[in-house]
């Protein structure tokens, strides 16, 4: 087994180390190398995502990632940036499933900007489809309006656009996570105004008919946005495309109170992954010592369980997380009275120890 460790910019060299130690400590076989990413790799080698590090990344049966993007890279030009390297991973990996868990932990609760009884339990699965639609759909760029309402204009244009088989796997995907929880997905479209999304909304409706023990609903993105603020707990199981989801992941993370908790995974059709924390660089605390681990730690855990089929060790890692929260240590970002606040290595510590 190889792990391909990207750290990349801001915490993510922080949190990742944590999460590398958390990995050496568990005796299992694996070979971790790793290699530049993101704004790193552009100020080493002039690129964010250097030949070297896609072939490592491509070679290994899990990629662990930190963060990439600082605002110093703002200027440069798109091909450049920071975020091109996580783009260009996903497209050339083919990770094509995004899975983003809001969870609130029971001790974290009123660490939500909702009223505790909104979101205490709350447990949803967000399934972002992550190589298609407008991300990724030509034509694009800048051009002479041909039309619209400012003919011979400057604009600036992309392309929404989804084929039946993106849609028919991501489908399956959002199925068959439900028949492992609730049975229940909610499909969010745009169905009442874009061709894109009634095609998507369409797909995923006869992909269901294989699927009869799952409940399938359908919801327009506007009103899921809504629905998430008034009644997260009414959602299981949500399946959307690449655009919608990196919104409504962003709004369902901060539910829970700490987006510093929160792992996800990017899978493609052979299990291959990628894993990172859902949370960016956060460049203002960079070097601090005191970013959140824990989610790029959890993120380690769904990399053992989906792609290394180390289930056990995953749980390990997971219960070690639990056991640390139980005993009050908190980094600042989730940090309440009466907890004790530490840094970004002593949590790593702190789950080091609660291994067992
Ligand atoms: C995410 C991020 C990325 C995205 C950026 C960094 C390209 O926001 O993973 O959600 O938009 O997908
Ligand atoms: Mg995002």
């Amino acid at each position: 087994m190889k792990i391909a460790v990207l750290p990349g910019d801001g915490i993510g060299t922080e949190i990742v180390e944590q999460a590398v130690r958390v990995l050496g400590a568990l005796d299992l076989k694996f070979e971790m190398e790793t290699a530049l990413v993101g704004g790193a790799a552009y100020e080493a080698h002039g690129h964010p995502l250097p030949e070297s590090t896609l072939k490592l990344a491509k070679e290994a049966d899990a990629v662990l990632f930190g963060a990439v993007g600082d605002w110093k890279y703002d200027k440069l030009e798109r091909q450049f940036r920071p975020e091109q390297a996580i783009l260009g991973l996903r497209k050339n990996l083919g990770l094509f499933a995004n899975f983003r868990p809001a969870i609130c932990y029971e001790q974290l609760t009123h660490a939500s900007s909702l009223k505790p009884e909104l979101v205490s339990g709350l447990d949803i699965l967000i399934i972002r489809e992550l190589t298609g639609d407008i991300y990724f759909g030509q034509p694009r760029g800048k051009r002479t309006s041909p039309d619209g309402n400012f003919p011979g204009a400057e604009e600036a244009f992309d392309t929404m656009r989804y084929t039946r088989p993106e849609i028919e796997r991501i489908a399956r995907v959002a199925f068959e996570a439900a028949r492992k929880r609730s049975k229940r997905v909610t499909s969010v479209d745009k169905a009442n105004v874009l061709e894109t999304f009634q095609f998507w909304k369409d797909v995923v409706t006869e992909v269901h008919k294989d699927y009869p023990d799952v409940e399938l609903d359908h919801m327009y993105v506007d009103n899921a946005a809504m629905q998430l603020v008034k009644a997260p707990k009414k959602f299981d199981v949500v399946v959307t495309g690449n655009m919608f989801g990196d919104i409504l992941s962003d709004e369902a993370a901060m539910l829970t109170g700490s987006i510093g908790m929160l792992p996800s995974a990017s899978l493609n059709a052979s299990r291959q992954g990628l894993y990172e924390p859902s949370h960016g660089s956060a460049p203002d605390i960079a070097g601090k010592g005191v970013a959140n681990p824990l989610a790029t730690i959890l993120s380690a855990a769904m990399m053992l369980r989906f792609s290394l089929d180390q289930e056990e060790a995953a749980q390990r890692i997971e219960n070690a997380v639990k056991k640390v929260l139980a005993q009050g240590l908190r980094t600042p970002d989730i940090y309440s009275e009466g907890t004790t606040k530490v840094g970004t290595r002593e949590m790593g510590d702190a789950v080091l120890a609660a291994l067992g």
